[in-house]
């Protein structure tokens, strides 16, 4: 099946570290990439109207649906912020929530048996603090039905540190099937 990969940017800085050990990983990839940087859209907060039904997901959120409705595969790129998600990554998660309570959208049919990857890159090198976020991002995909793909670490702090980390020569076999 053609691979269509979507990565979810999530760095407070458009042009950092992690985003650039996304587009060493994308290099290696045959298949069709798509890139969104939740940073830099506008996405609702959300709002748990329950019991009352879920309203369906408009402007941004109803586009960035319709990407992820087409990925094979969803990439998480998301620095270390405090041990967890940066926000935005964190925010669209929670939409995920919404979705799965929309009438008529089907959310969990849809992302089952996709792939849920993470590309995460931090300053502190214990290899203990990206452990918890990587484990939040496994359990989703298990609750959704998705395939964990798993997780590349990267070490780096000023952007273009991450190019002389390990990570960085794994990057290109890490999305690859
Ligand atoms: C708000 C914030 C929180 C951070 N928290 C952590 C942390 O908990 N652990 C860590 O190792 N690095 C932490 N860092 C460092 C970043 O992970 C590091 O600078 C990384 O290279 C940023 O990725 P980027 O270049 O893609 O923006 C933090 C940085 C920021 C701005």
């Amino acid at each position: 099946m053609e691979r269509h990969v979507l990565f979810l940017l999530s760095s407070a800085r458009p042009a950092g570290n992690t985003q650039a050990l996304a587009r060493q990983a994308a290099s290696g990839l045959r298949g069709t990439c798509d890139w969104v940087d939740l940073a830099q859209v506008a996405l609702p907060g959300f709002a748990d109207p329950r019991p009352a039904p879920m309203p369906p997901p408009e402007g941004a959120l109803a586009d960035i649906l319709g990407r992820m409705t087409l990925a094979s595969d969803i990439v998480f790129a998301a620095p270390v912020y405090w041990y967890a998600l940066p926000a935005p990554a964190k925010l669209l998660l929670d939409h995920w929530s919404g979705f799965l309570d929309a009438p008529g959208l089907n959310f969990a049919a849809m992302m089952r048996g996709k792939r849920l990857w993470l590309i995460t890159v931090r300053a502190d090198p214990d290899p203990a603090v990206p452990v918890a976020m990587e484990q939040a991002m496994e359990r989703t995909a298990a609750w959704l039905g998705m395939v964990w793909g798993g997780a590349l670490h990267g070490l780096g702090d000023a952007p273009g540190d991450v190019c002389a980390d390990a990570s960085w020569h794994r990057a290109p076999d890490f999305l690859t099937l």
